[in-house]
């Protein structure tokens, strides 16, 4: 595949949308976007600072003082902010619910908006997030809507946090259900899939499966058998 594309993926937590990104992004020699790894670094530097995720003014000079950078190195994709290595840091249980919060906060939205519009100059990137296809960029090549049903999703998680966790599969599912809650009732860019989105249920798929469709959806878009359905 030559020409160098933008292509978005949102959904909701545990939907897929990490693992499909990485290995949709690797086989296409795309850079990967975790946009959420955003919102947690901001959330990281919130508890940090022990700013309140309610006071705007606090936010917004927190997020002029902000250098959050992703950087490959030998332990693989890292991401640093104010130059330390937080990336173990942001997936702790307390962080996931309070990048939710500031995530609602218009201020961090609109720092991270120019931030990630800023990296995606130049495509050739899989970006992954909530509001990927329908704000950040409205005019991506291919657009994903990742979803699954909330049982799946909170099994997944449940799973993935078991080494690390000693939550229970019903708290994962609690939590989960109150981030979706969460992000799609936000006034501000809630979740939800772009009219032009094209969406997978990955309830039954395994990744692969759910990494091959989409590549068949941009194979097609690059070269339509029947162009009058092309965008
Ligand atoms: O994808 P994740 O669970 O790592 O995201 C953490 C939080 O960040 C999630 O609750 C919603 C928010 N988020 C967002 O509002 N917009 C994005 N593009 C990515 C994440």
């Amino acid at each position: 595949m030559k020409k160098s594309l933008l292509i978005t993926i949102d959904g909701p937590a545990g939907s897929g949308k990490t693992t499909t990104s990485r290995m949709l992004a690797d086989r296409l020699g795309y850079r990967y976007i975790d946009t959420g790894a955003l919102y947690r670094s901001v959330a990281v530097e919130v508890q940090r600072t022990g700013t309140s995720p309610d006071d705007d003014d606090g936010l917004k000079r927190l997020c002029s003082t902000l250098s959050i950078k992703f950087v490959t190195g030998e332990k693989g994709l890292r991401i640093l902010s104010q130059g330390s290595d937080i990336t173990d840091q942001i997936r702790a249980s307390e962080i996931s619910m309070l990048a939710s919060a500031v995530s609602a906060r218009p201020v961090v939205r609109k720092y991270l908006l120019n931030l990630q519009r800023e990296m995606g100059r130049g495509k050739g990137a899989v970006f992954e997030g909530r509001d990927m296809g329908t704000v950040v960029f409205p005019d991506a090549d291919v657009k994903f809507f990742l979803n699954a049903f909330l049982k799946v999703r909170a099994r997944r998680r449940y799973l993935e946090l078991a080494s690390t966790s000693s939550q229970t599969l019903a708290k994962v599912e609690k939590d989960m259900q109150r981030r979706d809650e969460n992000d799609s009732s936000r006034s501000l860019a809630p979740l939800k899939p772009a009219r032009d989105a094209i969406i997978i249920d990955s309830s039954e798929l395994s990744a692969d499966k759910v990494v091959e469709r989409m590549l068949s959806f941009i194979e097609d878009r690059l070269h339509p058998s029947n162009p009058d359905l092309a965008k």
